[in-house]
């Protein structure tokens, strides 16, 4: 194999694997693309050749390098064939996609039906890869979420205060989840789960009776909107209420150390896998120990547990 390219999303912890697949191509004396702006610059040509001194001093940033944008027209059968002619005619022997649920989905596109080797990486704040633990960057966000938390109790308590804090998760309730139980809070909404709005204000008010004054509720953005929320709490308990919305900042920042160390040994793997001719694989970690999945498994609809969570969660309030 003498050059692969390397296309991704957008989450902390990317540029470290980038890095790691770079590093590790070149130890084997292979030549690697950068893919500028994800599939719609695979589709237009978009790249620049990265060697071992282009990856330095990124281990720690956030983002990514590479660039990235959301590609409405590589899911058309034509933006596909114009993404496989380029990568025919720049002599690309094999890709890797650090990403999430859409990038692997467009991976397994290009290998199963175009015969391009092609291996994922995990890459998503919303760790909904099915049959994996866990996606780079989703350590990052949840401990960015639960610092900006912390934060937000100090004042919750101080002045007595509900507050409702919106996590990022369109169809994923992972953060909300994780950040709950992390960050002590009392009630969490999240997309896989039916919400009982009435119950929850009962408690409210029971609990203010009996002199709980502050609360944390955590809502992820695809169940409902932090404002929608509190001003429900507010008509049926008659309590002051407040709202933060977290945002983007759960994307971005220094990936932690778990992040950066998966990102280097999933990179690194995924040259390895690449070089043994294999394809059609997402790279990731069981039991801690390097492994692959098919790419069509990974891409599948992920089940959470997040009735025993939701359980532990209202055990320890
Ligand atoms: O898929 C990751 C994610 O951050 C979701 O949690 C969120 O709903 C979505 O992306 C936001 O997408 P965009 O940055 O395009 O608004």
């Amino acid at each position: 194999m003498k050059r692969i390219g390397v296309l991704t999303r957008d989450c902390s912890g990317i540029n470290a694997a980038i890095r790691a697949v770079v590093r590790t191509a070149c130890f084997y004396n292979i030549e690697v693309l950068g893919v500028l702006r994800g599939y719609e610059g695979l589709m237009n040509g978009e790249f620049i050749p990265l060697n071992r001194r282009s990856v330095s001093g990124i281990i720690d940033q956030g983002g990514t390098i590479l660039k990235t944008v959301r590609s409405e027209n590589f899911q058309t059968k034509s933006g596909q064939e114009k993404a496989v002619k380029v990568i025919q005619e720049k002599g690309i022997q094999g890709l890797i996609v650090i990403g999430g649920n859409g990038s692997l989905t467009g991976a397994h596109v290009l290998a199963s039906k175009f015969n391009i080797p092609t291996i994922g990486i995990p890459a998503t704040i919303d760790n909904d890869i099915n049959g994996i633990d866990l996606s780079i960057g989703a350590d990052t966000a949840v401990n960015v979420a639960l610092d900006a938390l912390d934060k937000i109790r100090d004042t919750a308590m101080s002045m007595a205060r509900i507050f409702v804090v919106e996590v990022m998760g369109r169809d994923s309730g992972y953060i909300a989840l994780q950040v709950a139980l992390a960050g002590g809070c009392e009630e969490v909404l999240v997309p896989e789960k039916d919400m009982d709005m009435e119950k929850m204000c009962e408690e409210i008010v029971e609990g203010n009776k009996k002199g709980k004054k502050s609360w944390i509720i955590i809502v992820a953005e695809g169940k409902a909107k932090a404002a929608d929320i509190a001003d429900t709490i507010t008509q049926r308990t008659a309590l002051e209420t407040r709202i933060a919305v977290l945002g983007h900042i759960q994307r971005g920042g220094r990936p932690t150390a778990q992040d950066r160390i998966m990102a280097a040994r999933l990179g690194s793997y995924a040259v390895e896998v690449l070089r043994e001719g294999r394809t059609d694989e997402c790279v990731c970690l069981k039991d801690n120990r390097l492994d692959t999945i098919p790419l069509e498994l990974a891409i599948k609809p992920k089940k959470i547990e997040e009735e025993a969570f939701y359980k532990l969660i209202k055990i320890l309030t």
